[in-house]
């Protein structure tokens, strides 16, 4: 059970005795102030007493171990895991649980060869306050793991029966402290519990401009060559926010680009790349920055 608790808290096993010993001072303390605090009042019902009593522990209990953490050198842990829990609890909302440093820690989920995943993590690489902290891929040989390896960012590899039937991965992307996700050529759709975790904190990149070509099944070279079969006369980019609908969520930007009558799939794809290179990382700043 310790090996558990230190490896899902990433502690040594000094840490791991420090952090157990401030969740029990802490825990205590906040019992002994929540009892201090109930005797200025005269409850004599239990039915009204008990309730009451955990409320006032619950309110008590982080104070008290986040006091405790600073005497145990566990300040920083605590701090980290209160967010956390925050943002479990729906009271802090994921886009607000920046890391201590201030930053906000963006993951980009990619299916494919990621170079629109290249362009965001080159445009932040030196940011004050935005950071590519995480690659999240379902392909084992996607081009973007290859990516995350040169670049020397994690990636977490994931597969059906978690992300869709399971916890979504939501406890490891709160363990890089995620507060922000952005699909960039990610083909899976996006289940409730990870909306849920995130909400209007996932946004997606789609090659057309929606709600034209959009929906199950139009991804990359599909949606090209839908264009260039209804022979339209332009196309562009669209990026908006991620709901439970394939491509339905609220637009934030879209920029168009000209078809010619010699345009193919390909060559469209290679318009669409530029125009996606050129406008998502400046896009993501900006809504980051406005937030
Ligand atoms: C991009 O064109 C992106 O718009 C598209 O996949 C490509 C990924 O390219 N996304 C979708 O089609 C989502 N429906 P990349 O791997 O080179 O960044």
């Amino acid at each position: 059970m310790f090996k558990k608790l230190q490896s899902k808290w990433a502690v040594s096993p000094l840490q791991l005795v420090l952090v157990l010993i401030t969740f029990a001072v802490g825990g205590s303390l906040s019992g002994v102030i929540a009892r201090a605090i109930m005797s200025q009042f005269n409850i004599s019902s239990k039915l009204i007493y008990l309730p009451l009593y955990l409320f006032v522990v619950t309110l008590a209990w982080p104070i008290c171990v986040l006091s405790v953490s600073i005497f145990t050198g566990q300040f920083s842990f605590f701090r980290k895991y209160l967010v956390k829990l925050g943002v479990k609890f729906r009271l802090i909302s994921p886009i607000r649980a920046i890391d201590p440093s201030g930053t906000v820690n963006i993951a980009v989920f990619a299916s494919g060869a990621g170079s629109n995943a290249q362009k965001i993590i080159d445009h932040f690489r030196h940011h004050p306050t935005i950071k590519v902290a995480l690659i999240v891929c379902n392909k084992p040989q996607a081009g973007v793991l290859t990516i995350a390896g040169n670049e020397n960012i994690p990636a977490l590899l994931i597969e059906k029966e978690t992300f869709f039937r399971g916890n979504a991965y939501v406890p490891q992307l709160q363990d890089f402290d995620i507060s922000f996700i952005v699909l960039a050529g990610f083909l899976w759709k996006i289940p409730d519990a990870l909306i849920k975790a995130f909400p209007n904190a996932i946004i997606n990149i789609h090659p057309a401009l929606l709600p034209k070509f959009g929906g199950k099944g139009m991804y990359g070279m599909n949606v090209h060559q839908a264009v260039i079969e209804a022979r339209e006369k332009e196309s562009g980019i669209t990026i908006h926010y991620v709901n439970n609908h394939y491509d339905e969520g609220e637009v934030i930007f879209q920029a168009t680009c000209s078809i010619d009558d010699t345009d193919t799939a390909e060559t469209l794809a290679a318009k669409i790349h530029q125009l996606e290179h050129q406008n998502f990382p400046a896009v993501i700043e900006n809504l980051l920055k406005q937030r």
